[in-house]
């Protein structure tokens, strides 16, 4: 016989025979009749077992406990008390792996999020993981789905790079020189010429640089691969390896670049409310009450668009007492996006035209001198999910800039050159995944949206 999955066999009617697998989740009943749950990880959903005793022997069914893997045949059955259309009637047990009640972690339902990251390599077997890592799938489905039917190519950018893309400085280094031992030039700087690489590399913050030489050939590219950032942030909302999707368009100005990620992000929340109800009703129904409606007024909202300069003159004048001051030119930190988005807009807000002190070296710059086109997309319980901008497509004023950030245009010769042959007005953004994860699932950190979070302190699983 052919296994079916739960996903399927809740759908089928009753009448047939069948064979499923899969983990118990539950057992109960009295000395006639055993009832088990068993859970394949298809769906959120189970589908009950009933094993009649007078075929069955306790012996038979006292290794069948939660986290029991288990293979059953039996006869598919209209249910009248399991909450499902059918059930099944145990014909015949096999038991593949047993889970000692006294030894097994996940007995009872309810455990904290908290006691979970401890056994982030059992959390996947419970009901809240499961859904959150179907929905992380059919994210990541939709994303590539969106952009194919726009006609945007997939371009795989190097996870090693030798570059600081966001000038930021938190990296990870990639070497194979002898830590014990690692060679050093006259001056007393590093020697990096036997490294593997023959230069100092580190793993990317990034892929737009890369992204922006696609561009500037197919037109418009997406990337959505993995980010790495080395800063000591413990907050609920930064990863130190985390997904990052940045699509790069040739002839976008900011404001198609705006138009762009507005609709994309309505695009992806939308299809999490059509394709992953039963996973939503269940975390909005354990978790946020407010989840599924909060999703549906996203895809119906108009996002509020504002120059920064606004922004912050909203904030000063709000008479709220933020931890970290505001005024114009500081960074806005995720207290005062939340502001703009939870109490003052009430909807989600782009931010636009930042001072050029707070952003990367490759933004646009204004006519105004101290601001650059950048767009930042603000979110409720979020902040900022979504950062981007209009390119600077002058060879002389990018030059000039990086001159003036002292980054040192030797190493970006590669990129400058994109701008030295055929340059192109372009645009540009990225999205967080996990960020977006945090939205859609309605989850509050993002060690918890992401299968093997790594996080400082945090490499375990
Ligand atoms: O704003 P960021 O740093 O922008 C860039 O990296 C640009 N190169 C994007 C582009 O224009 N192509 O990061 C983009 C997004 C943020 O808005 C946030 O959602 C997410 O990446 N992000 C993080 N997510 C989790 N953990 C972290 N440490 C993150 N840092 C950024
Ligand atoms: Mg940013």
């Amino acid at each position: 016989m052919e296994r079916i999955k739960v996903c399927e066999l809740l759908n089928k009617e009753a009448g047939i025979e069948v064979q499923v697998k899969g983990w118990v989740r539950t057992k109960r009943g009295n000395k006639n009749i055993t009832f088990v749950a068993l859970n394949d990880g298809s769906t959120v959903n189970n589908i009950q077992i009933v094993f009649d005793m007078n075929n069955f022997t306790e012996e038979q069914l006292k290794d069948v406990t939660t986290g029991a893997c288990l293979c059953v045949e039996g006869s598919l059955v209209a249910s009248v008390g399991s909450g499902q259309k059918v059930e099944i009637h145990a014909g015949s047990l096999l038991i593949y792996g047993t889970a000692s009640p006294d030894t097994y972690p996940l007995q009872k339902k309810g455990h904290s999020l908290e006691f979970l990251r401890e056994i982030g390599h059992l959390r996947p077997r419970t009901n809240t993981f499961g859904c959150v890592l179907r929905i992380r799938h059919a994210m990541a489905f939709a994303i590539h789905k969106f952009f194919n039917d726009k006609g945007f190519f997939y371009l795989h950018t190097p996870l090693i790079t030798a570059s600081d893309a966001e000038g930021a400085g938190a990296m990870f280094q990639v070497t194979t020189l002898d830590l014990n031992n690692v060679p050093k030039s006259a001056d007393g700087k590093v020697d990096y010429t036997n490294d593997f690489f023959g230069k100092a590399t580190n793993l990317t913050v990034s892929g737009q640089l890369e992204g922006e030489l696609g561009a500037l050939a197919l037109g418009q590219i997406y990337t959505f691969g993995p980010t790495f950032r080395a800063e000591n942030s413990n907050t609920p909302r930064h990863l130190s390896e985390f997904w990052m999707i940045e699509p790069e368009m040739a002839f976008y100005e900011i404001k198609d670049n705006m138009d762009l990620a507005e609709e994309f992000i309505k695009y992806l929340v939308k299809y999490a409310l059509d394709n992953c109800a039963d996973d939503l009703k269940f975390l909005n129904d354990m978790f946020d009450k407010e989840l599924i409606e909060r999703l549906q007024s996203v895809v119906e909202t108009q996002f509020v668009r504002l120059p920064y300069t606004e922004g912050v003159e909203i904030l000063m004048k709000s008479g709220q007492k933020f931890e970290y001051p505001v005024s114009w030119g500081t960074d806005l930190q995720s207290e005062h996006e939340r502001y703009l988005v939870e109490k003052h807009f009430k909807k989600p807000v782009i931010l636009t035209d930042y001072p050029k002190d707070i952003k990367a070296f490759y933004m646009k710059q204004n006519d105004d001198g101290r601001t650059v086109r950048a767009m930042d997309v603000l979110f409720p319980k979020i902040g900022e999910i979504i950062g981007g901008s209009q390119r600077e497509e002058s060879l002389e004023k990018l030059e000039n800039r990086i001159k003036e950030l002292n980054m040192g245009t030797e190493s970006l010769w590669w990129y400058l050159d994109t701008r030295r042959f055929g340059s192109a007005p372009h645009s540009g953004f990225g999205l967080g995944f996990e960020r977006l994860l945090l939205f859609v699932t309605g989850m509050a950190n993002i060690r918890d949206v992401i299968p093997f979070p790594r996080s400082p302190k945090n490499a375990e699983f």
